[in-house]
């Protein structure tokens, strides 16, 4: 059981780079499958759920090599479409499989997905899409048995909500279907963007990532390439917070503005001050900042539900009242309760969390209990007067690479114990 040790109200300086994005890694370890020959991902962070998408991949025949930051992957000897039940439940995102394993061998074998740390978590959209695209599916006792034993053909979708997890299963499924596909109401996260540049350098034929119609015309085959992964928005998100907290002036590299456009004027009406320039951004945070106007988590390019919890770390150090709204997950409060126990004041209502701010934070023994609310409680230990330890590192450890070396390297006093 990992736990951080922080020793709050440091100040951070220095400049790191931003890992790659992980919700791009998993999509695109998935997309291997449908490819002849050997892949090479760059910028590949190292992180649990990258282990456990490579475990499948491996699981199916694939091999599969990690050397530094660099992924190798080559799917010829893949030899079975089943995941059991462990793999699965080792990462819930494993759901962006089913596409894949459906693409190259029309059939699929996997168990149920269920819930997880952020509520109910339904596939029903995956579900209906692979059904109009030609796959039979029975749901029993758990298991997800599909079928496509013509194989799959090109179909018009419209999503009611622009759920990541289906479009990019759409598109996996779709980028070697017979005929067109399109998706209308399609999810335009840049990790879908990513995606459909790493299939299109493959081979594949795909119109509109990034907007919210994409057209993908099938092609037969798909070739392996070399793909550098995106960086992190999310990572960058959390790491602006840590010094908003701390009233530092930091330097992130490799990252990409337009990503976070819906992220820097939230830190900037709170009297931040961040210029980005050749994927460089210079952040630096006042003594006191103000309160964040409201901030209403939405699909891209809205506020990402995934930055709220590092977010609310920086509303509890504000001054005056922020607000803020979840509207993507049901259950993605889950740190506030062990936020109050640092001192904050914040207070949930359904969807809606209220927090007044200006508070003194204080160290405490917190736990996490999922990965963006350890993002969440790290930040607001980094603000706290005293020792701060934070329990449930299992969960950051799923999406943030040597967070604790990151942070110690910027001047923080973290510790892994
Ligand atoms: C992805 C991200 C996650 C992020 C989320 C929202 C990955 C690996 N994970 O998750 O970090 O927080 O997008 O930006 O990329 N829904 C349905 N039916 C479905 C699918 C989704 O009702 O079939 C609902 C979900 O319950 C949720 C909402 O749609 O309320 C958003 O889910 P979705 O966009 O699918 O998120 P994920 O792909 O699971």
């Amino acid at each position: 059981m990992s736990k951080f040790v922080i020793n709050g109200k440091r100040r951070l300086c220095g400049e790191v780079e931003v890992q790659g994005a992980k919700n791009s890694s998993l999509p695109i370890l998935a997309a291997t499958l449908l490819t002849k020959g050997e892949n090479v991902l760059l910028n590949c962070p190292t992180l649990t759920d990258v282990d456990a998408a490579m475990r499948i991949l491996r699981y199916l025949g694939c091999s599969v090599d990690k050397v530094g930051s660099a992924v190798l992957v080559n799917s010829d000897g893949m030899n079975r479409s089943d995941i059991p039940d462990d793999l699965m439940r080792e990462m819930r995102s494993s759901i962006v499989f089913i596409g894949a394993v459906l693409a190259r061998f029309r059939n699929a074998t996997l168990s149920f997905p269920g819930g997880c740390e952020l509520g109910p978590r339904p596939i029903d959209l995956h579900l209906k899409a692979l059904r109009k695209m030609g796959v039979d599916i029975t749901e029993r006792h758990g298991i997800l048995e599909c079928s496509a034993p013509k194989g799959l053909h090109g179909a018009k979708i419209a999503l009611s909500f622009p759920s990541v997890g289906a479009t990019e299963n759409i598109i996996l499924a779709a980028a070697t279907a017979q005929g067109t596909t399109t998706i209308t109401n399609a999810a335009r996260e840049p990790e879908i963007v990513d995606l459909c540049e790493f299939l299109c350098d493959a081979g594949a034929e795909i119109y509109g990532a990034g907007e919210g119609t994409i057209l993908i015309d099938g092609k037969s085959e798909l070739y392996a390439v070399s793909h550098t992964i995106i960086p992190d928005r999310i990572v960058a998100a959390s790491l602006m917070s840590a010094a908003a907290v701390t009233g530092s002036e930091i330097t992130l590299s490799g990252i990409i503005p337009s990503h976070l456009s819906s992220i820097i004027p939230v830190f900037e009406e709170a009297g931040c001050s961040v210029s980005c320039k050749h994927g460089r951004m210079k952040f630096s945070a006042p003594e006191h900042m103000r309160a964040l106007s409201m901030l209403r988590t939405m699909p891209y390019p809205g506020f990402p539900t995934d930055a709220q919890a590092p977010l609310m770390a920086v509303a509890a150090v504000c001054d005056g009242t922020s607000v803020f709204v979840e509207n993507i997950f049901e259950n993605r409060f889950k740190h506030v309760g062990e936020m109050c126990r640092l001192g904050a004041d914040i207070s949930v209502q359904g969807k809606v969390a209220v927090v007044n701010g200006a508070r003194p934070l204080y160290g405490a023994n917190v736990e996490a209990e999922d990965l963006r609310g350890a993002a969440g409680l790290i930040t607001a230990a980094l603000a706290a007067e005293g020792t701060t330890e934070v329990g449930g590192i299992k969960y950051l450890m799923r999406g943030y690479e040597s967070y604790e070396k990151v942070l110690s390297d910027l001047g923080a006093d973290v510790r892994k114990i």
